[in-house]
């Protein structure tokens, strides 16, 4: 192995070397006056060679497609004993039979109240989030910050690098992935439909190579959506119904990581529970969401367009509390099975579920409207337009039978009071009295 020379052995000045006394030689080269001009000829000749040759050369290819997208990872330099350690004392258990969980997406809404709620209770917890800008990013460093405060480190990285997530499992034996990461929001697939590729398809398929891979294996929860049932119009939705119409390209990548998950438990073994979220609102929300942009444009008097149906239908979401969605989320965590496998062999059957956690009362969005205008005591200017074709569905309602059955998941937060929470946490965070820019 290579022996690199201590610091303070190279001299820090090559003059050093030029003492004209430990050179008896020297007079001689003095005899030859002309040689530095020689050399100095030589010298220009050569440099002129190189630079005809440079200008000649063709510009260097772009790195192969790997390398760029490499590259597009965007993560903060990681590794080194003192990030090992960070890493490790966050993902520290408080007693052996708490989790020790790998959070994605932990800089996100859901994630941020998942690592939170999860630290609280004793669990060891590691978040990795890549902050990119779909929304405000400051937001984002807020909610880091506030997982700061609650001894959460977040790995600033993407779910598509390997070497990290590798890394990650080297330094932790994480018990359960809680899986939050994605491109999340309909309308904006037809902006950046790559976006949901990356993120939502070869990300999943990414994590999962490196879960079957790592020893022990560990249970995966994670986050499908109530999109993949897309144009049904059979309500309550239940699991049991069909989910192969989805009706944006979100939906469709969600309804693939469903189908990605049956083939990664299938194969190898993990323990996979996917959970079908529906509209999910609360403090820390995201601002791409009605009922937080809604907040904004009637504190700023802007016109807020309200969407109908068909025949002047009904839009109504079935709107589920953040802390009804944790509990959920917990619930699924404590009650995931182990995986089965080690070494990315499959040892026997594994346990592979899907539940749906929503609020069972879908709200016109009309009345979300009228309660947000009680809230804020401000009456909202408004334009009704027929519904486009974005990728939006008229409803969303959820039977919530089985979670209830499984996971003892029984939601308890109302719109009303939900929403009175996420405006008192609104006025505070972003104290509208000030101007800002955003
Ligand atoms: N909020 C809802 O109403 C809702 C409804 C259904 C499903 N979901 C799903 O729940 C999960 C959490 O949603 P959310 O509302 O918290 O969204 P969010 O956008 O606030 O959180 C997702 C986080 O993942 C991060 N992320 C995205 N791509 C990444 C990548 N490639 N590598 C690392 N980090 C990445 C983002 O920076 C973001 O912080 C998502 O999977 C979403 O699709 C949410």
């Amino acid at each position: 192995m290579t022996q690199f020379k201590p610091i303070d052995s190279i001299p820090s000045t090559p003059g050093k070397f030029k003492s004209e006394k430990s050179l008896p030689y020297i007079h001689r080269i003095r005899i030859h006056s002309s040689l530095p001009k020689l050399t100095l000829w030589s010298f220009l000749f050569l440099a002129l060679i190189f630079v005809f040759f440079l200008l000649l050369s063709p510009p260097s290819p772009p790195p192969p497609p790997s390398i760029a997208s490499r590259r597009s990872l965007r993560s903060t330099p990681w590794g080194g004993p003192a990030w090992e350690r960070r890493v490790r004392s966050s993902a520290r258990v408080r007693s052996k039979t708490a989790l020790s969980v790998l959070v994605t997406g932990a800089a996100g809404f859901v994630g941020t109240h998942v690592a939170t709620a999860l630290k609280r209770r004793g669990d060891g917890v590691l978040g990795i989030d890549n902050f990119n800008d779909y929304y405000d990013v400051a937001l984002k460093n807020s909610r880091k910050a506030l997982l700061d405060r609650a001894g959460v480190l977040v790995v600033d990285g993407d779910i598509n690098d390997a070497d990290l997530l590798r890394k990650l499992f080297d330094v932790v034996a994480f018990t359960h992935v809680m899986h939050l990461a994605a491109q999340a929001g309909v309308r904006y697939a037809m902006e950046n439909p790559n976006s949901y590729v990356h993120s939502n398809i070869a990300g999943f398929v990414n994590l999962l190579e490196v879960c079957k891979s790592a020893n022990p294996q560990p249970s995966i929860v994670w986050a499908s959506s109530s999109s993949v049932y897309g144009l049904n119009s059979k309500v309550p939705f239940s699991e049991k119904d069909r989910t192969d119409h989805p009706a944006s390209l979100y939906a469709a990548t969600k309804k693939a990581d469903e189908a990605i998950a049956h083939v990664y438990n299938h194969i190898y073994g993990l323990s996979i529970t996917g959970l079908r979220f529906f509209t999910v609102y609360g403090p820390w929300g995201r601002p791409d969401m009605a009922y937080f942009f809604f907040t904004r444009d009637i504190l700023k008097r802007r016109v807020i367009t309200v969407f109908e149906g068909p025949n002047h239908g009904t839009v109504a979401r079935d709107f589920t509390y953040i802390d009804d969605i944790v509990k959920g989320c917990l619930a699924a965590l404590d009650t995931a099975k182990k995986s089965t496998g080690s070494g990315g062999k499959k040892r026997g059957a594994a346990q592979l579920r899907v539940f749906n956690l929503g609020n069972t009362t879908p709200v016109p969005v009309s009345k979300l409207l009228s309660i947000l205008e009680k809230l804020l005591k401000v009456k909202a200017k408004k334009r009704v337009l027929p519904l486009p074709r974005n990728g939006d569905v008229q409803f969303t309602h959820a039977n919530i039978s089985l979670a209830y059955k499984e996971l003892g998941y029984k939601p308890t937060t109302n719109l009303e009071t939900g929403l009175k929470k996420f405006v008192k946490w609104y006025l505070s965070y972003y104290d509208h009295k000030k101007p800002s820019s955003w």
